[in-house]
């Protein structure tokens, strides 16, 4: 097992990386204050992995509550939120009870809000159980549910007491999920971490193939990356930014496509290349570095073009961006692999020249 750590003062936390993490209760024990947890997870994770987890549990004599949501981007909303909160009430939990979230990003972030407002906040831990979690959502306190104009747009900051990524549930995960996964691992090295970036060029069968020492390389490299991240501007108001890399026009397409068409990491990938263009266009990334990143999300078995939802529509969807400020559409662009940077300088016309050109 390896372990990093989130370093927030006195909300500091660790990330436990390894086979087999499931059953090692003795990780968890010191980071609840009850005998007691609520496990939120869903109709797809539990079947595979709640006895396990529930079973340690309960042999050191701590009680389980499950809370089994319906599975799916589409039901990262207000109703199925509120099915947690009925759960945790009619269980009578305390602010003192654990929610553990036990799933992909979609638990972990609705998981993770409903600790967040649960009698004003209530400790939880992130189980993440995807590629993409264990890279990317289950660290560094995002919460959020979505709304019908906007992925993520209702949420909170709230760090969880630990994350446990166990590599040895991304053996039941579909192809396409790790797939998807991959394009957040991508976009550490795109953003800051160009040897990184190389090593996923050498090492991208592997991945694939889901050989156990390179997921755990690559889980630990792009954990150690957030965490320098999140440490440094747990609120975004600069560096964290950079961590939305193809997140604006990602969201767009998710949002435009109707939540779950395109998965979270397919969106990302194809709202990466537009940036991508738009920063050449923009005369800040030279044509070779475009090809190359196009080589490696090809490689990925991720998408390379968005949909055509039309001009029109992105710029709308976009217009609701988190990093909108004053009004004004701010993006993440790449001076280079390994160098990303914020900026408010394309204009609409520039924008849309990069959607024309990377939406078929
Ligand atoms: P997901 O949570 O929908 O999980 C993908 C699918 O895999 C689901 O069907 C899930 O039930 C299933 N699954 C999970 N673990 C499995 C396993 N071990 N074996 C078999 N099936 C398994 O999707 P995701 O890609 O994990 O997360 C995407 C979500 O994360 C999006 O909502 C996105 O907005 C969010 N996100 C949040 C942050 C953040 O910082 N909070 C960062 C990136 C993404
Ligand atoms: N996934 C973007 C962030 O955590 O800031």
């Amino acid at each position: 097992m390896e372990t990093l750590c989130v370093a927030l003062g006195d909300r500091s936390y660790p990330i436990h990386i390894g086979s087999g993490l499931l059953t090692r209760v003795e990780l968890i024990l010191p980071h609840i204050r009850q005998k007691k947890v609520v496990v939120v997870t869903n109709t797809t994770v539990a079947p595979l992995y709640l006895q396990t987890i529930q079973s340690a549990l309960e042999s050191a004599g701590v009680s389980v509550l499950p809370v089994i949501l319906p599975d799916g981007e589409q039901f990262k909303t207000w109703e199925t939120l509120n099915l947690v909160f009925d759960a945790l009430l009619g269980a009578r939990c305390e602010r003192g009870t654990t929610l553990v979230a036990l799933g992909g990003g979609v638990i972990g972030d609705m998981g993770g809000f409903a600790a967040a407002c649960y009698q004003r906040g209530m400790p939880f831990i992130q189980v993440p159980t995807t590629l993409l979690s264990q890279v990317d959502s289950s660290v560094g306190g995002k919460t959020a549910i979505n709304h019908p104009l906007g992925k993520n747009m209702i949420g909170a900051f709230y760090q969880p007491k630990l994350v446990l990524a166990d590599i040895s549930t991304l053996n039941t995960l579909p192809e396409r999920e790790l797939k998807a996964g991959l394009a957040e691992v991508i976009k550490y090295g795109l953003i800051r971490d160009l040897d990184f970036y190389a090593w996923l060029e050498e090492n991208l069968e592997k991945l694939l193939a889901r050989d156990p020492a390179a997921l755990t390389y690559a889980i630990h490299r792009s954990c150690a990356n957030k965490a320098e991240v999140v440490a440094a501007d747990e609120k975004e108001t600069g560096e964290r930014a950079l961590l939305n890399l193809g997140h604006t026009f990602g969201h767009a397409i998710e949002t435009g496509m109707g939540y779950g068409e395109w998965l979270h990491g397919e969106a990302i990938a194809a709202g990466t290349l537009i940036a991508a263009e738009l920063s050449r266009q923009l005369g800040l990334l030279d044509e070779s570095a475009l090809k190359r990143i196009e080589r490696i999300f090809v490689r990925a078995g991720l998408p390379v073009f968005g949909p055509k939802l039309g001009v029109a529509r992105y710029l709308e969807l976009m217009s609701h961006d988190k990093k909108v400020q004053d009004g004004k559409l701010r993006l993440v662009l790449l001076q280079e692999i390994g160098k990303a940077v914020v900026s408010d300088r394309a204009s609409d016309t520039q924008i849309s020249a990069a959607i024309e050109a990377r939406c078929t």
